[in-house]
């Protein structure tokens, strides 16, 4: 097995460094190999993503990330932004499912900024259609408008477009996990997410979904409006199971949901092609601003390493074991500024990592 870490750039490089060591005192048959990603490759090579890391990503079974981007690289040409590296890497792999579960540790539960009543228990599954949408739909650019509200005058355009191929296959995966989940005790019921009262997208969009939930009549399916979606994710999260949507529109609800968790410092994340290949990261970003300050909460990053043994490496029982091992750090009462709340203890980076292992081992 072969594991490419890329630890990317702001926290990156400190939170990927604690699941590394919580995956090397597993003992388990893998080999890793290091490169750079985002602004701290283009910095090196020129690039957010040159070739080299690309294909270690392309030839590794699965790749951990931390995360890229930086102020000092927003002036840069839009293909040489940090950001270019992580869409280039999931348009390249094709990791078009994109698995963002958000999950309230009952030990967390003060840290949210809901009421403990709307939070206890969540376990939600958001999954977000990851390589098509506004996000990489062409055209795209900027020109001088012909027509609209003002010819003559500078315009920025993208274009929001999905096939029912796309929309298909992120379908079933939605369902599939919906069943996994029941089968394990879940609700078994997937919402779709959708604009379809203004987007011609998204009402094939919902028109698909709806088609390919007639193949799992065990899984209930009901469709909500983004808006609304957004509305319920804070006024009943609970009521959620398995939430499926576009790629923007699972951009910013995964945001959403990951503050019900207590934190975005929580919240990890698996992008899988359909091959099994993955790339796994926690769902937050560089964090400049705290970075190298060693705060910065490693466990969503740890919880990735979790999910990439499970989906990619298929080691179940050792994503099993970090899981529960981050479980008891948290029940120890150790907790990274983000998540620290009265009456616990806190911690930096990486003593929270070293309380990961120490639990691990025992
Ligand atoms: C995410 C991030 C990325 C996205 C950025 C860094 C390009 O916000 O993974 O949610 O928008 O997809
Ligand atoms: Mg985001």
């Amino acid at each position: 097995m072969k594991i490419a870490i890329l630890p990317g750039d702001g926290i990156g490089p400190e939170i990927v460094a604690e699941a590394v060591k919580v995956l090397n005192v597993l003992d388990l048959p893998f080999e890793t190999e290091t490169a750079l990603v985002g602004g701290c490759a283009y910095d090196a090579y020129g690039h957010p993503l040159p070739d080299a890391t690309l294909k270690l990503a392309q030839d590794a079974d699965a790749t951990l990330f931390g995360a890229v981007g930086d102020w000092k690289y927003d002036t840069l040409d839009r293909p040489l932004r940090p950001e270019q590296a992580i869409l280039g890497l999931r348009k390249n792999l094709g990791l078009f499912a994109n698995f963002r579960p958000a999950i309230c540790y009952p030990q967390l539960v003060d840290a949210s900024s809901l009421k403990r009543e709307l939070v206890a228990g969540l376990d939600i599954l958001i999954i977000r259609e990851l390589t098509g949408d506004i996000y990489f739909g062409q055209p795209r650019g900027r020109r001088i408008a012909t027509d609209g509200h003002f010819p003559g005058a500078e315009e920025a355009f993208d274009t929001m477009r999905y096939s029912r191929p796309e929309i298909e296959r992120i379908a079933h995966v939605a369902f599939q996990a919906a069943r996994k989940r029941k089968a394990a005790g879940g609700e078994g019921r997937v919402t779709s997410v959708d604009k379809a009262n203004v987007l011609e997208t998204f009402q094939l969009w919902k028109d698909v979904v709806t088609e390919i939930g007639q193949q799992y009549p065990d899984i209930a399916l009901d469709h909500m409006y983004v808006d609304n979606a957004a509305m319920q994710l804070v006024k009943a999260p609970k009521k959620f199971d398995v939430v499926v949507t576009g790629n923007m529109f699972g951009d910013i609800l995964s945001d959403a949901a990951a503050m019900l968790t207590g934190s975005i410092g929580m919240l990890p994340s698996a992008s899988l092609n359909s091959k099994g290949q993955g790339l796994y990261e926690p769902s937050h970003g560089s964090a400049p601003d705290i970075a190298g300050k060693g705060v910065a909460n490693p466990l969503a990053t740890i919880l990735s390493a979790a999910m990439m043994l499970r989906f990619s490496l298929n080691q179940p029982e050792a994503a099993a074991r970090i899981e529960k091992a981050v479980d008891q750090v948290l029940t120890l009462g150790l907790r990274t500024p983000d998540i620290y709340s009265e009456g616990t203890k806190r911690v930096g980076t990486v003593e929270m990592g070293d309380a990961v292992v120490k639990a691990l081992v025992g």
